[in-house]
């Protein structure tokens, strides 16, 4: 068992962090890994990016957005609650490294698992250049803590109502007509990730990426976790999660994440849970989705 030290709601209640005990893990984990909790004996196996690590304290802190059932089951642990068992750390450590100029991107909950890799580029003496972006002001994640670890922070939201009306993707371009940067770290819903890799592929800068495709075991066993890079299938949970953007096929990773859309749809509804979060550029894309199967 595994218990909740800290609990704090982020985003207007959307999003939750919890720094949780695991000694064990929190011992080795570095930035880039991830855990498979559950909340449970019942539960779903859930993975979750390893957002800020206590080795001292012997604890670890998630940030997850409420996405369907099990983030609304995770929502319900309080204080001094447990989650049943946590997994990890899994996955390869971020292979980001030290770099001239770094520019990190990230979108919604994606920012919770950039935090990290920018802290550990700005730890090891890169200038680090931040963008982070939502669909609204609430929305907007650990400002302070990006602000911390980068040179430069630029913000967005889609409504614009006190910061930049602008995709990250946007400002992104604007920082490209004024910088040349070594390495490029994309974060967040996939169709952000493809713009953000199509912007850098014909730069010719170095752009990592972290995948979240559907995981189950997280250990190499089931292949649900399948992605295309470079033509070849790559397991996320062994082989990833970061990958070289300008590799990925995007396109069959949104295909398979939304394989199982109408059994989450199901299980949302018998659970009473309405208030589910989805990024614009998601909604545009699964617009032209439709719009290319009507045609
Ligand atoms: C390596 C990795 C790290 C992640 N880190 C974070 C994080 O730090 N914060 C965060 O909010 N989310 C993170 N996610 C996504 C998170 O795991 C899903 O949001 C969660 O599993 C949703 O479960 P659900 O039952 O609440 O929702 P569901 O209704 O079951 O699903 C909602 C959506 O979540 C995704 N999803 C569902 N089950 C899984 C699964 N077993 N594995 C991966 N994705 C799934 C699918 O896209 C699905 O459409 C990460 C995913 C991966 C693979
Ligand atoms: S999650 Fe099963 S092989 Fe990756």
């Amino acid at each position: 068992m595994n218990r909740i030290v800290r609990r704090e709601e982020m985003a207007g209640g959307r999003m939750v962090l919890n720094e949780i005990e695991a000694p064990k893990i929190a011992r080795v984990a570095q930035p880039g890994q991830f855990v498979m909790l559950r909340a449970n004996e019942s539960g779903e196996r859930v993975p979750m990016t390893i957002s800020d690590i206590n080795p001292g304290k012997g604890t670890i802190t998630i940030i997850f957005s409420v996405a369907g059932w099990s983030t609304a089951l995770f929502k319900t642990l309080q204080v001094g609650d447990s989650y049943e068992n946590v997994v990890g750390p899994l996955g390869r450590p971020t292979e980001v490294e030290a770099a001239g100029t770094a520019i990190c991107v990230g979108g919604g909950t994606g920012v919770a698992v950039l935090y990290p890799i920018a802290k550990k580029l700005k730890n090891e003496g890169s200038r680090v250049i931040s963008i982070i972006g939502a669909r609204n002001e609430e929305l907007i994640i650990l400002r302070e803590e990006m602000e911390a670890v980068s040179d430069e922070l630029l913000v967005c939201t889609d409504t614009g109502t006190t910061e930049r009306n602008a995709l990250v993707t946007d400002l992104l371009a604007e920082v490209l007509e004024r910088e040349t940067p070594d390495v490029v770290v994309a974060i967040g819903p996939v169709p952000m990730m493809k713009r953000v890799s199509e912007i850098t592929k014909p730069l010719g800068i170095k752009t990592t990426v972290s995948l979240n495709p559907i995981m189950i075991d997280g250990t190499g066993m089931c292949g649900s976790c399948r992605v295309e890079v470079d033509g070849q299938m790559r397991l996320a949970c062994v082989e990833g999660p970061e990958f070289d953007g300008h590799k990925v096929n995007f396109d069959l990773l949104m295909e398979r994440l939304h394989s199982y859309r109408d059994e989450e749809m199901q299980a949302l509804e018998v659970h009473g849970i309405t208030e589910i979060h989805q990024c614009k550029m998601e909604e545009e894309a699964r617009k032209k989705e439709r719009e290319m199967v009507l045609e």
